[in-house]
């Protein structure tokens, strides 16, 4: 299969990244490399791209759509969160904009044999960096009763998480479960049938959970964009595109803490705290996809974009 992912929310995102001629850019989530492209073309040859991924799949497949840029591109293999090792092995010193377009890419979720679908028979797997040991297996069969339904309840956000975790720890008991549609069928049983028929397919939100924590995603995001306003120039833009309301909420949250000042209690007659604000917020409102993109990729549906500069010193 190709490696096909149609970048979401691409004009949007070129607007608020303002790339200039010359820049240096961070695309933190190369994937298939469409944002990339994009990019690049505005860069001129002067300017700089360092390409992150996690996965050897998508660096591959970027480097192949990319050859016509090599000398202006720099691919790195590792967790965005790793910003503060990457870039200086990158010989990166300032960067002008950062690019976080989240979670798993369309390619990612149609090989059937990364396990991250419900939709396929596969190995449990969600491993997004194939090299890390944890796989959703391990997950699944390893954790206790009460960090399943953590996991399940917090990530997938499914309110049938204590019976999913129960009936997966009875179910184990007996055998592993070892693949997505063993795990279908125990979700399948647990969720009450009426349940069952309504907000899509029952094994989704547990699959979304399970994939979150094999791949620590929240916690990346959190890193990676705190880290990242420190690599920005004075001027310096970040743009994020979410797919979920959990990761929208850490990144709305993580840059409302940036963009406050002082923090002292308003009765103290001076600050003493010293807090400047280190962003200014772009986008008021999260940025939505058209109806026109919605027609042509419904995977954008659940798609938004935020955007931060970093104000001057
Ligand atoms: C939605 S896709 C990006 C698609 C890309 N913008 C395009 O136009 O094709 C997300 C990509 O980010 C990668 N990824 C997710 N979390 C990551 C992390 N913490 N560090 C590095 N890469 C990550 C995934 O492996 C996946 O390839």
């Amino acid at each position: 299969m190709e490696y096909e992912h149609k970048p979401v929310l691409l004009a949007e995102a070129l607007h608020y990244l303002r790339i200039r001629s010359g820049s240096t850019v961070v695309d933190c989530t190369l994937g298939g490399a469409g944002h990339a492209e994009a990019i690049l073309d505005l860069l001129g040859s002067d300017g700089v791209l360092v390409g992150i991924d996690k996965d050897d799949a998508a660096l591959k497949a970027a480097r192949a759509r990319l050859a016509g840029f090599s000398q202006q591109i720099k691919f790195m293999k590792g967790g965005f969160e790793k910003l503060d090792r990457l870039l200086p092995k990158a010989g990166v010193l300032e960067v002008d904009a950062f690019l976080f377009d989240l979670g798993v890419s369309s390619y990612q979720f149609d090989r059937p044999e990364r396990g991250f679908s419900y939709r396929f028979e596969a190995p449990l797997d969600m491993r997004m960096d194939l090299s890390q040991k944890l796989t959703a297996a391990d997950v699944v069969n390893g954790y206790s009763e009460k960090e399943l339904a953590g996991v399940i309840r917090r990530y997938g956000e499914e309110r049938w998480a204590s019976k999913i975790a129960g009936l997966i720890v009875r179910t184990r008991q007996k055998r592993p479960i070892k693949t997505t549609f063993d795990l279908v069928a125990v979700v399948k049983d647990a969720v009450p049938a009426p349940a069952r028929r309504r907000g899509g397919h029952p094994a989704k939100r547990t699959f979304q959970a399970i994939r979150i924590e094999v791949n620590g995603e929240l916690e990346a995001v959190e890193a990676g964009l705190s880290r990242s306003i420190n690599w920005l120039k004075p001027g310096g833009r970040v743009v994020v595109i979410s797919y979920h309301s959990l990761e929208d909420r850490i990144v709305k949250r993580t840059f409302a803490d940036l963009a406050r000042g002082c923090l002292c209690p308003p009765e103290l007659p001076v600050c003493i705290c010293g807090k400047r604000p280190m962003v200014k917020i772009l986008t008021k409102k999260a940025v939505r996809p058209t109806d026109e993109e919605l027609r042509a990729n419904p995977r954008a549906s659940s798609a938004r974009l935020r955007a931060a500069e970093k104000v001057g010193d």
